[in-house]
């Protein structure tokens, strides 16, 4: 073999296509990305080679992910560099040599999933003591995790981190994809908000926005490879393009990703209430992409909290925007977070909350009990409320939460609408899941060859949060 490749001296956009078994690694490594992480992969494949061939069989890893879309769309790129460092993927830990699990610590039962399933592992690993075990994501940025881990949990191999303070951005990866249909695409990383209760901008650093052209860029790629759903996604995506050296707004960002040809659907996530723009409304209602679904997460109805939280608006500004949105594109589905037991709420609170829930309508709402995050400022707050009075609150808020996410659904019963197909049932092989524009499900009569498409699809029956109902036409119409 001909180790002649010095990635020093390879174009950016030529890295894709270059045979890492041929890159010479003998050599130092490059000092600029992304050559420097193709020299790693590459290096990486000469040593899973050489395994292989001893053992006689391939190398397998299993990649698992923890937490938000943000996660799954790194442990894509972490599936592509595995891919490039020559192992085949593997869902089971039981058959992996190599085992990573990118974690998430949002709130604390993100962590204790985490060290649960190292306990798990440490069990195959006294079978099988080959098997490496590696931690990224999150919950590697605390150090109190990092304590643990090196004092309790010796048998994982390797932890790595994000780079601290960073404000790089590494381009070019390669990425292995879960869907061939859909993707999500970084726009932005890390955030600026810090609100109290919240970990995400300690672990994720500061807010920085990739640059609209490498976006524009990796969307059209996907489009060539037969994506025709995107997610754009970001901790804040209506604050995306406002650092950069050349500000753009988000709104002129999802403008121009509407010109590209072959994307047919357009999502992002998430919105902040508070940077929300009346751009950002005019464009949706005027695009033929957008899907029609908001997720605005509202965290607390009651002005008092939400000030505590740092979320710079109130119940009335919040509320405003929902008529807004509403009266713009009236069938547009709107989502949300919220959080049931923040230091010092009382139940007055909690009934302002579920005020703007019936108010607001809700497609639909994640509803979280508040988790203390050591290091964020709501972990300092001395009128820390405890379980017992939290949880009836909580189940009073999720009753209303239902009742009203039902309401909502039964309005499409019988309405025909355009669903991606994404996958065969679960339960019933004879039956496909699509995905309609508002983000809602329906089950519906259809085979393998259907994954993929759009469809028109009536929605017979409403079962809560989800559809059943059959396909009336072959392809939705062309748009
Ligand atoms: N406790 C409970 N929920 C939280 N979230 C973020 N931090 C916490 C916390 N400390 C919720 C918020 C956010 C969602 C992703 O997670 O509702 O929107
Ligand atoms: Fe956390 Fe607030 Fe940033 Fe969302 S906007 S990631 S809740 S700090």
């Amino acid at each position: 073999m001909d180790f002649c490749i010095d990635l020093k001296n390879i174009a950016t956009e030529e890295l894709k296509n270059v045979d890492l078994d041929r890159v010479n690694v003998n050599c130092s490594p490059p000092d600029f990305e992304p050559q420097r992480q193709y020299y790693f992969m590459a290096k990486c494949r000469q040593i899973v080679k050489s395994e292989r061939e001893r053992l006689g069989r391939p190398l397998h890893a299993c990649n698992q992910v923890f937490g938000c879309q943000m996660n799954a769309r790194d442990s894509e790129k972490l599936a592509g560099v595995l891919v490039q460092a020559g192992y085949q993927l593997t869902d089971s830990e039981e058959h992996a040599d190599f085992v990573i699990y990118n974690t998430c610590t949002v709130r604390d039962n993100a962590n204790q999933r985490v060290y649960g399933r190292l306990g798990y592992l440490n069990s195959m690993k006294k079978k099988k003591p080959h098997m490496k075990i590696a931690l990224c994501g999150c919950m590697m940025q605390e150090e109190s995790v990092i304590e643990k881990l090196r004092k309790s949990y010796r048998f994982v191999d390797l932890i790595f981190d994000i780079w601290r303070e960073t404000d790089r951005i590494v381009e070019e990866l390669p990425v292995n994809r879960k869907y061939p249909y859909k993707s999500g695409i970084n726009i932005m990383f890390g955030c600026n908000n810090f609100c109290s209760y919240c970990i995400v901008p300690y672990v994720r650093g500061r807010e920085r926005s990739r640059e609209p052209k490498e976006i524009l860029r990796e969307i059209e790629q996907l489009a060539a490879d037969g994506v025709i759903e995107i997610m754009l996604l970001g901790q804040n995506v209506n604050s995306y393009g406002k650092n950069l050296e050349h500000p753009i707004s988000f709104a002129q960002l999802l403008r121009e990703v509407e010109q590209i040809d072959g994307i047919r659907r357009i999502r992002f996530m998430t919105s902040h209430p508070k940077d929300l723009s009346d751009e950002l409304i005019q464009v949706m209602k005027e695009s033929s992409k957008i899907c029609h679904h908001l997720h605005l997460p509202l965290q607390s109805g009651s002005d008092r909290i939400l000030q505590k939280m740092n979320r710079r608006y109130t119940k009335e500004h919040y509320l405003t925007l929902v008529r807004k949105i509403r009266e713009a594109i009236p069938d547009i589905a709107i989502t949300t977070d919220i959080i049931v037991g923040f230091p010092g709420e009382t139940m007055d609170d909690v009934e302002e909350t579920i005020d703007v829930v019936r108010k607001a309508a809700y497609d639909n709402a994640f509803t979280f009990i508040y988790s203390k995050r050591t290091g964020t400022p709501a972990a300092a707050m001395e009128d820390q409320v405890p379980e017992e009075i939290v949880r009836p609150a909580f189940d009073k808020l999720l009753k209303v939460v239902q009742d009203t996410a039902k309401e909502r659904a039964l309005l499409l019963q019988g309405k025909v609408m355009e669903a991606l197909v994404e996958e065969r049932n679960e339960q019933d092989a004879s039956l496909v899941t699509g995905r309609l524009s508002n983000n809602m499900l329906v089950h519906f009569p259809g085979d393998a060859s259907d994954i993929g498409k759009l469809m028109m699809v009536s929605l017979d029956e409403c079962h809560g949060f989800y559809y059943t109902g059959h396909a009336v036409e072959q392809e939705g119409p062309d748009k």
